[in-house]
């Protein structure tokens, strides 16, 4: 393939993803958004293969090591639980990251193997400026999100893990990665490079190591963010259109969606950055008593009679819908009550589950109509007049500390306001609290009533009781 051909091949498979970006904007157009973005990889990484100059031998290697991982991958997606997908990600961006050091390294080792070599065989500054800022930012994701996984995965305490003046040690371990950097720039003196590997490997440890639980969502689609610029850098060293505009797509709509989550949280960036949220425990009593409180606690058979009664039923899924994978349930429940003339809605807080989506997909994927889906600012003012409000496995998302303790971990974030209901609704195995940790004053309310079970069970059972 010529250069040129090759050219055109990229800005063909750059406006794929663009499209792919698009179409992953909505629920309705994901399917198509991501035959978009398969679409445009296979054509990057063919024109990729075919470029003029490739030794026969490489494109072999690179062809094995793609059966072997795309394999790896294939077993993954097939085997992957969806209440996992959010440390599989984490994974995933902890590779781009380790991919990106690889690359910059390789590039430090055989600089003319990249074409970056000058006459006399090193590396001009330029380059030197490209691949450190790839690398520091690879070795950052790297083991920034090897602790996102270990504290989605449950390996490690979702607990803050700090110490004292770790602001200030981060804030000097910072300074002298810019040091090394500048340093490897003037001298290309390898060592410098190494240092600048290792300071931003031990950066990506600290800082992600304080932020808990409740900050979760941010940090992993930062993460995602970082990815993107580390592959981006990367592109520039080795000169690859593709990976430059793919790495720049990554790494802003990684942004724009930590923007969006922290507008979700009611979070600034530095604020999660620095954090150090969600030190609370969990707080689980047996169900129905905490400490000297009660709360009032009901049957499958109670729920139904209360929802057969209802004109509005609003319905809030959470995590634990996702864990028991009660969406099928929940979706004949909504058409047993519609069929009974009762108006049902579902409302989605923006950092519901454990990703970006993650109900939407579920409610999706047991073919709940779009069109009854309603996010947190469009769903808020009708909560008041709703008879009943079902939160399945939901918990965080209704917590009002967030809005009346300015002590809580949660403090700020929006809530779905489902305390002004007539009657509340909450099914869950237990008393223990959410992912982030905070007690729900909501269960003590004299209008709420605790169905204390696994979230399948106890709306497959309502669902029996609404048909009998
Ligand atoms: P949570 O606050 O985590 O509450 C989920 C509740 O589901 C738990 O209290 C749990 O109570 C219950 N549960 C678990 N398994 C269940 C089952 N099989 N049947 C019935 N109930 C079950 O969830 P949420 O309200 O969706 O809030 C999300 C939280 O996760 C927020 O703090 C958010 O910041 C964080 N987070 C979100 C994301 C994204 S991007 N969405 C990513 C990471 C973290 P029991 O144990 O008593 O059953």
């Amino acid at each position: 393939m010529s250069q040129n051909m090759i050219a055109a091949a990229y800005l063909l498979a750059a406006v794929l993803f663009i499209l792919a970006l698009r179409g992953l904007s909505s629920p309705t157009t994901s399917r198509r958004g991501n035959r978009f973005g398969m679409a445009g990889m296979a054509i990057a990484v063919l024109a990729t293969l075919a470029r003029p100059g490739n030794h026969p031998d490489g494109v072999v290697m690179i062809l094995i090591a793609m059966a072997i991982g795309g394999s790896i991958g294939l077993v993954i997606a097939a085997k992957i639980k969806m209440t996992a997908l959010p440390q599989l990600v984490a994974a995933f961006h902890s590779l781009v990251g380790l991919a990106a050091v690889f690359v910059a390294a390789a590039a430090l080792n055989a600089p003319g193997a990249f074409g970056i070599a000058d006459a006399t065989g090193a590396i001009p500054p330029e380059s030197r400026i490209e691949m450190t800022l790839g690398l520091a930012v690879g070795a950052i994701t790297f083991s920034g999100s090897l602790i996102a996984f270990g504290k989605l995965q449950a390996l490690l305490s979702g607990k803050p893990l700090q110490f004292f003046g770790q602001h200030w040690f981060n804030l000097a371990l910072g300074l002298a990665m810019v040091a090394t950097i500048v340093l490897f720039v003037m001298s290309g003196t390898p060592m410098f490079f190494w240092l600048t590997a290792l300071i931003a490997v031990t950066l990506g440890f600290l800082l992600i190591m304080p932020i808990g639980g409740a900050d979760m969502p941010v940090v992993v689609s930062m993460l995602n963010s970082y990815s993107g610029w580390a592959a981006c850098g990367i592109g520039f060293t080795i000169q690859n259109l593709a990976l430059i505009i793919t790495g720049a797509l990554v790494g802003a709509s990684g942004a724009i969606l930590s923007y969006i989550m922290c507008k979700g949280m009611n979070r600034s960036i530095i604020n999660v950055l620095l954090g150090g949220f969600g030190s609370d425990n969990a707080a689980a009593g047996p169900a129905g008593v905490a400490g000297d409180r009660t709360v009032k606690s009901g049957a499958a058979e109670d729920a139904a009679f209360i929802l057969k009664n209802a004109s509005k039923v609003i319905i809030v899924p959470g995590y634990g819908m996702a864990v028991a994978q009660a969406q099928h349930a929940l979706r004949e429940m909504t058409d047993v009550l519609k069929r009974e003339g009762v108006e049902v809605k579902f409302a989605i807080h923006p950092v519901a589950g454990r990703m970006p989506g993650h109900m939407n997909v579920l409610l999706a994927e047991a073919n709940v109509s779009y069109d009854d889906v309603f996010e947190l600012e469009q769903i808020n003012p009708e909560f008041s007049a709703a008879d009943v409000v079902y939160v399945i496995g939901a918990n965080d998302v209704t917590n009002p500390a967030a809005k009346t303790d300015p002590t809580s971990a949660i403090y700020g974030m929006p809530i779905l306001e489902v305390d002004k209901a007539r009657t509340v609704l909450f099914v869950k195995r237990s008393m223990a609290s959410g992912y982030a940790g905070v007690d729900n004053e909501l269960f003590f309310r004299p209008n709420t009533m605790m169905l204390f079970g696994d979230a399948k069970k106890m709306t497959e059972e309502i669902v029996a009781a609404l048909e009998r």
